[in-house]
Parts: structure tokens; C-alpha cells; sequence
């Protein structure tokens, strides 16, 4: 079955847990639609798992418009998230609506996501306006690393913890469906999950949110360069790709491989004509 705003709503009011990965690709997003996962997040985190950045702000529109075209075309059920690259929205209202709309119309997206609380309503009030459904993202926003100090746990104190039920409330009231809730004590997020309406996503958040997400190289042991308290292996995906590019190597300096019944065959006729001529 198709997932779309409504459903994902109905699952939260009938509290069936939302599933939701990280993709870039055709290929991935196939095989995780197959697999019957509700949401596929194009996430700026992109600009680290594939591209090698050191955090997600270079990331560009055209970056995220290429990948999410990528994943629109391999997902069949699945509701597809693209995620707003840094400055794309924080300059105004105007750019914002403009930027999502290109993620929609170029990329294929049923819905965007931005990062922040408070200081983005107007965005997303304007984006929704537009008829763009919009995922807010709140708690630990990577974009924000450099005014964080680095990827830190977010609400620990009184005073940060009521800020951020505070932008959950005011996402919710600028119109955005859904939240993604990153990196914050697990009861925080519980709270803030009991008094919205709109669905929470928790990353590093506990499981009391309605759903889940996850950067499917973390979660398969693809990605190395940082590994979150909150990450848990579902496979070793990186180990046995290592171990198949190993292989691989070994055959071809051994000629093991490719073996006959990878190869295809010619007349032994033309075969000796040819080496009539040309030896
Ligand atoms: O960019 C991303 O993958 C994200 C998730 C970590 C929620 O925003």
C-alpha cells in the first residue's frame, strides 16, 4: 500500500511505529521500498555517506535534486522526504518556497524537510501554503553544527528542553505533518510525542516516538567515519563488501575468474579466419 500524509497520521493515532531510512539511489530504494519501509529520507547526510564531506553543509539544491530524482524512480509504496540543503531556506521565505518546489517538481518528492524550530515557521507555513507537505527536524540540526559546537546531545538542561517543546509546538502550528526528533533524552522526546498531534520520528531520541530513522550506511555497518551512540548494526553490510572486493581481486590476478561460464562463444570457423588475418 501506498504510504501518503494520511496514512502516516492514521499509523501515529493507531500507534503502529512508522519506518523510515536514508536513500540515494535507485537501486537502495528499491530494495528497501521492497522491504516495506513507510518513508524514504533523501537526507543531506548525503553530502557525508556519498559525497565525503566532513559535515552536510556543502551540500547543494542540485545535489539533492539528483538524488531524489534517483530514489523517486526506484520507490513504488514508499512516501519519499527530500531534505532542504543548508541555505537553501534559512535566506527567506521567497527562496524557501522556490527550493522546495524545485524538490517536488525536478525531484519527485512527496515531501520536504528543513531543519529548525521557531526561527523557520514562516517557511514552513509558506511551503505548506504551497500545498508541499513539510517534515521539520528539531532537537540536534546538523546544519547548526558549527553554532553547536559539533554533533551533541540537545535538550539535557531546562532551559534547551523547553525550547525544544517549544519548536515542536510551533512546527506543529506552522502546518508542518511531521517531526523528526534528533538526538535528545528519550523522555523529552516521549513527552513532546504524547502532546502532538502530528507523527514524531526519533533519531537517537528512544523509542517513544512514533517512528524511526536511520542512515541505512549506519545501520549496515557502511560507514565508519562516526558511529553514534544510537546506531545499531542490522548488518555488517561494509564487512562482507570488503570481503567480495577481496575476492574479487584474488580471482582476477589468479584467472579464476572470469570462468567459461561467464564468457561467450564464437564459430570455431570464423575464429580461425580471423586469426588467418590478423596473426
Ligand atoms: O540527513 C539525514 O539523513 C537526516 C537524518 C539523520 C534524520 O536528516
Amino acid at each position: 500500500m501506498k504510504s501518503t500524509v494520511l496514512t502516516l497520521q492514521k499509523q501515529k493515532e493507531e500507534g503502529n511505529k512508522i519506518t523510515m531510512l536514508t536513500a540515494y539511489d535507485y537501486s537502495v530504494a528499491k530494495l528497501i521500498d521492497a522491504a516495506g519501509i513507510d518513508v524514504i529520507l533523501v537526507g543531506d547526510s548525503l553530502g557525508m555517506t556519498m559525497l565525503g564531506y566532513e559535515d552536510t553543509l556543502p551540500v547543494t539544491m542540485e545535489d539533492m535534486i539528483h538524488h531524489t530524482a534517483c530514489v523517486s524512480r526506484g520507490a513504488k509504496d514508499a512516501f519519499v522526504i527530500a531534505d532542504m540543503p543548508f541555505m537553501s531556506y534559512q535566506t527567506s521565505v521567497r527562496d524557501a518556497v522556490y527550493n522546495a518546489g524545485r524538490l517536488i517538481k525536478e525531484g519527485h518528492a512527496h515531501a520536504i524537510k528543513l531543519e529548525g524550530g521557531a526561527s523557520v515557521c514562516e517557511q514552513i507555513k509558506a511551503i505548506t501554503e504551497a500545498s508541499i507537505p513539510v517534515c521539520a527536524h528539531i532537537g540536534l540540526t546538523p546544519q547548526s553544527t558549527n553554532a553547536f559546537g559539533g554533533f551533541k546531545v540537545q535538550g539535557k538542561n531546562m532551559q534547551r528542553a523547553k525550547q525544544i517543546v517549544e519548536d515542536a509546538l510551533s512546527v506543529q502550528e506552522a502546518g508542518a505533518f511531521m517531526v523528526t526528533l534528533e538526538c535528545i533524552p528519550e523522555k523529552l522526546a516521549s513527552l513532546i510525542t504524547d502532546i502532538l498531534d502530528i507523527p514524531t520520528i526519533g533519531i537517537g531520541a528512544g523509542n517513544g516516538c512514533d517512528g524511526q530513522v536511520l542512515v541505512y550506511h549506519d545501520m549496515l555497518g557502511m560507514f565508519t567515519d562516526l558511529k553514534p551512540k544510537f546506531v545499531k548494526h542490522f548488518g555488517n553490510i561494509g564487512e562482507e563488501m570488503t570481503k567480495a572486493f577481496v575476492s574479487y581481486r584474488d580471482e582476477v590476478k589468479s584467472k579464476a575468474y572470469p570462468a567459461t561460464e561467464h564468457t561467450f562463444k564464437i564459430e570455431d570457423e570464423i575464429m580461425e579466419e580471423l586469426y588467418k588475418e590478423y596473426r
